[in-house]
This record gives C-alpha cells, sequence and structure tokens, in this order.
C-alpha cells in the first residue's frame, strides 16, 4: 500500500456518508482506502482507461458487489454522470490537473454539490 495514497485519503477526513468521485483512479488504491470508510456512501470513479477501470473494479470487486463502488471508462473532460453530484472529488497525479489546472478544476468542480470539496495533487514521478 503506498504511503502518498494513505496520506491523501487521511487528508480528505472521508465520513461514512460520503459521495466520492475519483477522477484517474489507475489500479484503485485509493478506491479501497475510501470504500472501506463508506456506509451508506457512495464512491464513483473514472478514469480514461479501459485497462485501467477493469483493473480497479477487479481490485474492488467486493465493494462493486456491495453497490458502494462503481468504476467508470471516461475522460474528465467528456465525462458525463447526469445530475449525480458529489461531495468529495479527488484526482491524484492526473496530468491534467498539471497542464491545465485552471481547465481541470472547472472540470472537476462540475460535479460538486455546493460547499463540496475538491482535492487535487500532481507532482512530478521520480524520474527513473
Ligand atoms: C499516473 S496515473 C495515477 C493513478 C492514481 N490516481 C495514483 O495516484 O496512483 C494517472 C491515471 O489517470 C488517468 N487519466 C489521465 N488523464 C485522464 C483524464 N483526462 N481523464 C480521466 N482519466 C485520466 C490515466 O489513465 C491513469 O490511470
Amino acid at each position: 500500500m503506498s504511503d502518498r495514497i494513505e496520506a491523501f485519503v487521511e487528508s480528505m477526513k472521508i465520513r461514512p456518508t460520503d459521495r466520492v468521485l475519483e477522477i484517474g483512479c489507475g489500479h484503485g488504491v485509493a478506491a479501497s482506502l475510501i470504500c472501506a470508510k463508506l456506509r451508506c456512501g457512495l464512491y464513483v470513479a473514472v478514469d480514461r482507461s479501459g485497462k485501467m477501470v477493469e483493473a480497479a473494479a477487479k481490485r474492488n470487486q467486493a465493494f462493486v458487489n456491495a453497490g458502494i463502488a462503481q468504476f467508470l471508462q471516461s475522460t474528465l473532460e467528456s465525462l458525463d454522470l447526469g445530475e449525480q453530484r458529489f461531495n468529495k472529488v479527488l484526482a491524484m497525479r492526473v496530468r491534467i490537473f498539471h497542464d491545465q489546472p485552471d481547465l481541470a478544476k472547472d472540470l472537476a468542480r462540475r460535479w460538486l454539490v455546493p460547499r463540496g470539496q475538491l482535492f487535487v495533487q500532481y507532482d512530478e514521478p521520480e524520474a527513473q
């Protein structure tokens, strides 16, 4: 388990009834940590990569089966979640938040309820 992801999720202070949207969920590591804290809440993740969506859903199959988690293939730019809104939206290491931060934050905020919270982290991955 990544300390980086654990620390980020801790900073979100997830409550059992939160409705959480993650942009760019990757392998679904944060998803597992967040879903474990939810009771009546909901976690929805989107990622532009079908492979990542599949891997994240597989990793979190129990939460999907319990109706707590949903994994969808979409870009942030083309995301359409209808009338759904969330009180917490997160994005970790999703490139558009580095390259076009204002646009990315505006796109993410569309899915927040009034006074909802956006959590973003972007740092350059270490050189190999
Ligand atoms: C570097 S990985 C980070 C994964 C995870 N959030 C983490 O911190 O370990 C970036 C992920 O975001 C996805 N992604 C990149 N740009 C995206 C976009 N515009 N919309 C949705 N997903 C995106 C990629 O497919 C990839 O799975």
